[in-house]
């Protein structure tokens, strides 16, 4: 019989090669994670969880500026397409992390949102084409920044997972000070 002993170490050197084998390859820290997928465009945008089914899929998300600048108006513009109607009742889930400190953890309703980019429930499917300009503050604390936005239909269909991460830099005056 294997003892519990033996299993406590095989664990315990399965553990320590595989921690050895992420901190030894620092390129294996920045890889995206396995379960994204950049989407295409050159926006640091990806789809997540992409291992389950979603209504939506996203076929191009272009930004301008890129990368996003502090006291700048955003560009977005996507195009996408969606395999079934979205009624009143679909709501999104946003995660934003400042570091390793959580932000933000809320429940929007997805119809309101639309709202921000002239659209209306309930969403039919179909192509979607997409523009949005985003006022990012000069007061933006520098850091890194991650989102995550996963969308449900009323009947919690999965609609769409999106992720992204943003690092804004200390500007300039900050770096000659530091
Ligand atoms: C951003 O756009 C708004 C209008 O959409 C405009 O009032 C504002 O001046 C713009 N800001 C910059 C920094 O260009």
């Amino acid at each position: 019989m294997v003892s519990f002993t033996k299993i406590l170490l095989i664990s315990q050197t399965v553990l320590s090669a595989s921690l050895f084998g992420i901190l030894g390859n620092e390129q294996s820290l920045t890889l995206p994670s396995r379960d994204e997928r950049p989407i295409p465009g050159g926006s640091p945008i990806s789809v997540c969880d992409i291992t389950e089914p979603q209504l939506l899929s996203i076929d191009s998300v272009i930004i301008s500026p890129n990368p996003p600048q502090r006291g700048q108006n955003l560009t977005v513009s996507a195009i996408g397409h969606l395999t079934k109607d979205v009624e009143d009742g679909a709501y999104v889930d946003v995660d934003v992390r400042y570091g390793y400190i959580k932000l933000i953890s809320q429940t929007y309703d997805l119809c309101e949102q639309v709202g921000e980019v002239d659209l209306e429930c309930p969403l039919s499917k179909g192509e979607y084409k997409l523009s949005k300009i985003v006022e990012i503050p000069a007061e933006v604390p520098p850091g890194k920044y991650t989102v995550f936005a996963r969308a449900y239909t009323k009947d919690d269909e999965f609609i769409s997972c999106i992720t992204g991460s943003i690092v804004f830099n200390a500007d300039r005056s900050w770096k000659i000070l530091g």
